[in-house]
């Protein structure tokens, strides 16, 4: 269950969610959010950890195989449940680059490198000079660089010690410890009061406000559901086939209703209660209204680095806050990066049987290749954030959803997550 909240509560809780919720009618947006979340979201959660274990009793642990055993070895189930595997590896090329850049901001802070974005005018180029390696402090992008292939090889680590003991126990330690640093943070943000004399309107209590009070108005448009619903699959991890490998490992009396409950609401507290009340509130307290807006306009994972080293660099022992923010969005990322690896790991073992090893330098290479169109093109982690999650995670966990009613059977798998 752990190592599943782990996978689910990521950057899209801290990052993404506060983002969309900003620039989507605020209070409003939580509407169609929690609609998502218990008619969609939950039940296919159920239905992955439903047909995760049920495949795990023939030991298939990915899309293909464990499609090609719910559906009794129909010969096209096992193409389906390819989209298992594409997915959270096509999620990977790029999430593990935006994790990178977390790593590297908790070390800036460290080394109080955020003085040189202490002013607004200077922030965002502090950002765009790291990840385009000229502007701000940086000539060249040898520091991303390195921090790239730091988390990249970090990922591959934890996978090569296996989902029963590396990841199980990295979860164990990680998901606790991400709930603490982020209650930290959240009361820090909380006692900001309102921070720049010259502006007493930016207080905390007008900062929740900008995220939380309601624009009914944009209820009216489609775009608004659908980003909802696209929150709801990427940050439960639902539709990518992470949950399908996960649950694969439970024994077939282990159960799934309440761990699976259990796991999505700890990751709907993380998105809605921490991750909705650090980065933007904090931002308006030093940005303001104007400032805010211009901030969440922009790419959706540039927002707290945008905005944060702003913040940090005018808080006392901003330091150590700076480094434990972005620690806890690193161990959020790799939590979640390290599940994406999992289902096609899984893939190449069990059904090609390739050896562990042999396994992640195949898709070790791959990913390496295909990260530096996300580190060097232009606009590539937006495109891509698009296709794989917006678009290929909705897609997939319709696919599961039909396969599930439809093959398996509903009354197969009421039974099956009663079991
Ligand atoms: N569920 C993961 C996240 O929210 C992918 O970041």
């Amino acid at each position: 269950m752990l190592a599943v909240a782990g996978s689910a509560i990521g950057l899209g809780n801290f990052l993404r969610f506060p983002s969309l919720a900003a620039r989507n009618g605020g209070g409003a947006f939580m509407i169609p959010y929690f609609i998502a979340f218990l008619l969609v979201g939950l039940p296919i959660c159920w239905v992955e950890w439903v047909m995760g274990r049920y495949g795990g009793r023939f030991a298939h642990g990915s899309g293909p195989g464990i499609f090609d055993a719910v559906c009794g070895r129909r010969p096209w189930a096992k193409y389906l449940g390819v989209l298992g595997i594409v997915g959270p590896l096509g999620i990977f090329f790029y999430y593990v680059v935006v994790e990178s850049w977390t790593l590297a901001y908790s070390i800036f802070a460290l080394l109080g490198r955020f003085e040189a974005a202490a002013a607004p005018q200077d922030v965002g180029a502090f950002y765009s000079g790291f990840v385009s390696g000229s502007g701000g402090p940086f000539h060249g992008r040898g520091a991303a660089y390195g921090f790239f292939l730091v988390t990249f090889l970090a990922n591959f680590w934890v996978v090569y010690h296996g989902i029963t003991r590396g990841i199980d126990a990295f979860c164990k330690l990680a998901v606790p410890l991400l709930f603490v640093i982020a209650v930290v943070l959240m009361v820090r943000v909380f006692t900001l009061g309102a921070p720049l004399a010259e502006h007493p309107d930016w207080n905390v209590l007008n900062g929740l406000g900008y995220l939380w009070n309601p624009d009914f108005s944009r209820l009216s448009e489609a775009r608004v559901w659908l980003s909802a619903a696209g929150q709801v699959f990427f940050t439960l991890s639902v539709g990518i086939g992470v949950i399908l490998t996960y649950a694969s490992y439970l024994k077939s009396r282990q159960d799934v209703a309440l761990s699976s409950t259990t796991a999505a609401f700890m990751n709907a507290v993380a998105e809605v209660v921490m991750g909705g009340s650090i980065v933007v509130t904090a931002a308006f307290c030093f940005l303001g209204p104007l400032g805010t807006r211009e901030a969440v306009a922009g790419d959706t994972f540039a927002l707290a680095f945008r905005t944060m080293p702003l913040i940090f660099a005018r808080m006392p022992a901003g330091e150590l806050f700076g480094f434990y923010w972005f620690a806890l969005l690193f161990v959020a990322g790799i939590t979640s990066s390290i599940s994406l690896l999992q289902p096609v790991v899984s893939f190449l073992e069990e059904e090609l049987g390739l050896r562990r090893r042999q396994a992640l330098l195949a898709i070790g290479s791959l990913c390496f290749v295909v990260a530096h169109l996300a580190i060097f093109g232009d606009s590539v982690i937006d495109e891509m954030d698009f296709w794989f999650s917006s678009f290929g995670l909705p897609l997939f966990g319709l696919i599961e959803l039909l396969v599930f009613l439809f093959v398996f059977g509903a009354d197969c798998g009421w039974h099956e997550l009663h079991v």
